[in-house]
């Protein structure tokens, strides 16, 4: 009977013995060090070829690792296709906005030519977001990796965990930023990354022609801003482009908080970082930064500090998951 307690309580210890670790290992700046040694230098590689040719992908791909962690954390569910009876986080309405999966398609290829199975997807998310963000002029950060890959996606988990653009600030802080261990500082930083990108119509377009059921625009919006949206953005458009900060959409810089500051900001989100004390001071003093033409140095730290915070969300170590070998499906069972 002892012995049979024992042998049982022992046998896991000895074969799976990451599993006696009470807490999984943290992630850690290097993680590939030994294993793929030229890991990140294969994705910076990359995608500096792709940006070159495509600069447009920046803000999506820098949304694509946003979306991964807010959904069942940074484990590169996000990147799974649907399978038969099961659509995936792609299919969740929020997915307008993302492209780029060929991107991370070609990244993962390169990494399977150089060392098979070894670097995860949502490690791939993680530092293509970062290679992005150096490559439009912004910030350089160690990224902590070692994040294993989750082996589920499921659409309406997308739904329930990413924060709309059209919930006001604070509905999005308590509901989508604070249960996941994000505070108000990280949600004014982190949409500082709408410096980035452009967005489709129908995220905003009720802020121009009919705000709160009312027919009219959102008061808040400054009045040539709306005529210049509207051109672009005929009601009920499903198409069209604009760019989240106009005039620099594809340098990383504090131009967004100018935006927001005058009554610019695109989406309510936004918007409504000005009537909170806290996150609109925030807001004005990255606002005159930007429009005294100095460097960034304040927002830059904190967008770091927030990336590897956000990056650190709920993620897989260890044995946990899997190093998926093609980032849009689960590994075949093996038995
Ligand atoms: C986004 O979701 C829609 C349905 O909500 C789906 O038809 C579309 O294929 C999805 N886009 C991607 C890139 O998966
Ligand atoms: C405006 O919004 C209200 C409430 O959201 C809605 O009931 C109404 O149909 C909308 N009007 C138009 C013209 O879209």
């Amino acid at each position: 009977m002892v012995y049979r307690l024992l042998f049982g309580f022992l046998l896991p210890l000895v074969l799976q013995p990451s599993l006696v670790l009470c807490n999984p290992p943290e992630l850690k700046v290097g993680f590939y060090q030994y294993t793929c040694p030229y890991a990140e230098v294969i994705v910076r590689d990359e995608i500096a070829r792709i940006i070159s040719h495509v600069p447009s992908l920046a803000g999506p791909l820098l949304r694509m690792h946003f979306h991964d962690c807010f959904v069942n954390g940074c484990d590169g569910s996000i990147l799974l296709d649907s399978i038969p009876g099961l659509p995936s986080e792609k299919e969740s309405e929020p997915n307008l906005s993302l492209r780029g999966f060929g991107t991370i398609d070609l990244v993962k290829a390169k990494l399977e030519q150089a060392c098979p199975g070894v670097v995860s997807c949502a490690d791939i998310l993680a530092l293509v977001a970062r290679d992005v963000v150096l490559l439009t002029h912004g910030p350089y950060w160690n990224v902590p990796t070692g994040r294993r890959d989750g082996l589920r996606s499921v659409k309406d988990e997308a739904l329930n965990n990413l924060p709309p653009p059209f919930f006001d600030a604070t509905r999005n802080l308590n509901q989508f930023f604070v249960p996941k261990g994000l505070d108000a500082k990280d949600q004014v930083v982190l949409l500082g990354g709408h410096t980035l990108g452009t967005s489709h119509c129908s995220s905003f377009s009720d802020r121009l022609y009919n705000f709160s059921g009312t027919q009219m625009p959102d008061p808040a919006l400054d009045r040539r801003y709306v005529l210049r949206l509207k051109s672009k953005c005929r009601p009920g458009d499903t198409t069209a482009l604009v760019e989240m900060d106009p005039g620099s959409f594809r340098t990383f810089d504090a131009s967004y908080y100018r935006h927001v500051a005058r009554g610019r900001a695109l989406f309510t989100s936004d918007e409504t970082l000005m009537l909170d004390p806290f996150t609109r001071d925030y807001v004005l003093r990255q606002a005159s930064v930007a429009a005294a033409g100095g460097y960034p140095a304040e927002f830059f730290a904190d967008f770091v500090a927030s990336m590897v915070k956000m990056g650190n969300m709920q993620v897989l170590t260890g044995a946990q998951g899997e190093v998926r070998r093609r980032c849009g499906a689960v590994n075949q069972m093996r038995m």
